[in-house]
């Protein structure tokens, strides 16, 4: 019998890739803050109780640096407590929990690509709730794995992250963008990263936290060079500094991730080129 997937969170960049892979092969229901609020512990409960899931795929979240430094209650209630309920509930009803952090529970100061073993020491409320929800899920949840993932580039509905605000502004008619060169990571293609995710589960890899990523690590500033030379845009790339633009939160500025646990994924580069190629034929058919 096909298991059942709840996909919490599946209208967002992971949601989306997610809900893409699944859908064949499980019986997947996905939910959005359309459907339910995840501070809302009792609805969590309810909804959880009411669709028996198999697995549940958590990508709800609250996200950003700087929101999360301006809002920290809102930020410990999505990223910490909401995962401990879900732990709790994992270990009570019976279900895998799949669940995702980030690169940002590090602190940049490894000279080297960061492992699962390496010890997490978060520089701001982002990072340090992401956490508090990364120890919940590791304390409370029997049968869990963690996804550490870094800055990403896919297709979402949304466009309120990183590539999506660069491409809004070419949009409103920037020819230059300015881009900092010294924020450094490894950024990955969402499609790529809910593949990895299906095959840790369907291969029974064990419980625990995995880094998932493209190989490789590069700035901001290159990344956005690479899917402007990808898309054939005549768009300039201007290399500054993140303390060119103003921040509240002290930044992640150098958190490159890879897996002590599992193979390498193809190079980010390769990565950038499905994603562009993808987003070509989405233009073309609109
Ligand atoms: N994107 C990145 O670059 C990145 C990097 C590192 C780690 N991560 C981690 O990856 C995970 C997924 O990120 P993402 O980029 O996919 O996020 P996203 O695009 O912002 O999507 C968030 C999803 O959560 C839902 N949601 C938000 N608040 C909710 C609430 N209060 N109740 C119920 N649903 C709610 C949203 O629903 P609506 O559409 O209805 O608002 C959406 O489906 C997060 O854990 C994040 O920390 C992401």
């Amino acid at each position: 019998m096909e298991k059942k997937v709840l996909l919490l969170g599946s209208t967002g960049k992971v949601g989306t890739a997610c809900a893409e892979i699944f859908k064949e092969g499980y019986v997947l229901v996905g939910k959005n803050s359309q459907d339910f609020d995840a501070v809302n512990f009792d609805q969590v409960r309810t909804l959880l109780e009411l669709e028996k899931p198999d697995i549940v795929i958590n990508t709800v979240a609250f996200l950003g640096i700087d929101p999360s430094e301006k809002k920290p209650v809102k930020a410990f209630q999505l990223n910490a407590l909401y995962p401990q309920l879900l732990a709790q509930l994992s270990a009570e009803l019976g279900f895998v929990l799949v669940h995702f952090s980030t690169d940002g529970v590090f602190d940049d100061q490894k000279n080297d690509f960061y492992v699962e073993s390496d010890m997490p020491r978060p520089l701001n409320v982002y990072g340090a709730t992401k956490y508090c929800g990364d120890c919940f899920i590791q304390s409370l949840a029997k049968e869990y794995y963690v996804f550490r993932i870094p800055t990403l580039f896919g297709e979402s509905p949304k466009n309120d992250q990183f590539v999506e605000k660069m491409f809004q502004k070419i949009q409103d008619g920037a020819s230059t963008l300015r881009i900092a060169g010294d924020v450094i990571s490894s950024p990955s293609y969402s499609k790529d990263i809910a593949a990895r995710v299906c095959q840790v589960i369907e291969t029974n890899q064990p419980w625990g936290i995995y880094h998932v990523a493209n190989e490789g690590k590069t700035s901001l500033y290159e990344l956005m060079q690479e899917i402007v030379k990808n898309l054939g845009m005549d768009v300039v790339i201007e290399k500054a500094s993140f303390n060119d633009f103003p921040y509240v939160a002290r930044k992640n500025t150098n958190t490159p991730i890879t897996s002590e646990k599992l193979e390498p994924m193809r190079p980010w580069t390769d990565a950038v080129k499905d994603y562009c190629d993808s987003l070509k034929i989405l233009k073309s058919v609109k």
